[in-house]
C-alpha cells in the first residue's frame, strides 16, 4: 500500500513539471536516504585544476527532419498524411515506446481550431486516436461545455507513445514537426490550442512556465515562414486531474479561445 505522503509529493512534482520545472528529475527514482548517499554541499567555486567537462553530444537528426519533410510534402490529404506518418521510421520513439501504432489525429478534418497536446499515452496508443483516455475525456468535457463540441482536430506534439509516458524530448518533437505542420496546413483551422508546457515550448520556441503563457495569445509560424496562427497555451488536462483548483484558469482560457473564434472575421 502507498505511503500516505506520496499522492501529495507525486502532486508537487506534477505540478513543478508541468510549470515547466523539468530539469530536477532523473529517469530512474534513485532514494539517496536508503542508500545513505547524501550529496555533499556543492562548492562555491571549482577548483582551477578540475577537468572541464564537454557537454555530451546531440544526435545529428537532420536526415531524419529531411525524410519527413519530404514525406510530408508530397501527402496531398488527410489519409496520405497518416500513411506517411505509419511508414516513417526515422523518429525513435516509433521503436521505443510505442507497442502499437502511430497516433495522428482524432475530430473535424475542417475543424477551426486545432489541438495540440503533448504525446499519446497508453490509451491513445492502444486505440490508435490521440486523447482518448481520463485526460481525453476531461478535454472533450470541457470542450462540449464551452459550445466546442464537434469543431476541434486534436493532435500531439509527436505520434508516438514515449516509454513510460516520458515528455518527449525537443529531438523527438522535431522529427515529428515537419509532419505536424503538414497537418496544420491540410486542417486550415483559424487558430491552435496548446495544451501543457511541453506543446507551448515545442510549438512557441518559448522557455517560460505554462503558468506565465497560458491564457495569451502568441502568433504560431511554421518553420518555412508560410503558415501563421494565432495560439493560445493552456493547462494540460492531466494537470487538472491532479489540481482541480486550477481548473477555472483552463475555463478562463476556454473563454478567451472562444469569444476570439466566434467573433466574426472582420471584410478585408
Ligand atoms: N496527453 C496528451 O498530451 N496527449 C494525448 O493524446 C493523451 C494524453
Amino acid at each position: 500500500m502507498p505511503a500516505p505522503a506520496e499522492p501529495a509529493i507525486e502532486s508537487l512534482l506534477a505540478f513543478w513539471a508541468d510549470a515547466g520545472v523539468d530539469a530536477m528529475l532523473l529517469d530512474q527514482p534513485f532514494d539517496r536516504i536508503e542508500a545513505g548517499k547524501v550529496a555533499p554541499p556543492v562548492r562555491a567555486t571549482a577548483p582551477a585544476s578540475a577537468p572541464v567537462r564537454a557537454a555530451s553530444p546531440q544526435p545529428d537528426i537532420s536526415a531524419a527532419v529531411a525524410e519527413a519533410q519530404a514525406r510530408a510534402a508530397a501527402a496531398t490529404d488527410l489519409e496520405s498524411l497518416v500513411a506517411a506518418i505509419a511508414a516513417f521510421e526515422g523518429c525513435p520513439l516509433r521503436f521505443e515506446g510505442a507497442a502499437t501504432q502511430a497516433v495522428v489525429y482524432r475530430g473535424d478534418p475542417k475543424a477551426p481550431l486545432m489541438v495540440i497536446g503533448e504525446a499519446p499515452g497508453a490509451d491513445e496508443d492502444a486505440a490508435g486516436q490521440p486523447f482518448v483516455g481520463r485526460s481525453g475525456k476531461l478535454l472533450d468535457r470541457m470542450f462540449a461545455a464551452a459550445g466546442l463540441e464537434g469543431r476541434v482536430l486534436i493532435s500531439n506534439t509527436v505520434f508516438w507513445r514515449p516509454p513510460g509516458n516520458r515528455t518527449p524530448t525537443p529531438l523527438e518533437q522535431a522529427v515529428c514537426a515537419p509532419f505536424l505542420e503538414r497537418l496544420i496546413a491540410l486542417v486550415a483551422p483559424r487558430m491552435l490550442l496548446l495544451v501543457g508546457a511541453p506543446s507551448t515550448k515545442a510549438m512557441l520556441k518559448r522557455d517560460e512556465g505554462i503558468l506565465s503563457l497560458r491564457g495569451r495569445w502568441f502568433e504560431w509560424r511554421s518553420a518555412d515562414g508560410a503558415l501563421e496562427l494565432p495560439a493560445l497555451p493552456t493547462l494540460h488536462p492531466a494537470f487538472l486531474l491532479r489540481q482541480p483548483g486550477a481548473k477555472k484558469r483552463a475555463w478562463s482560457d476556454l473563454l478567451t479561445l472562444t469569444e476570439r473564434l466566434d467573433r466574426p472575421e472582420r471584410p478585408l
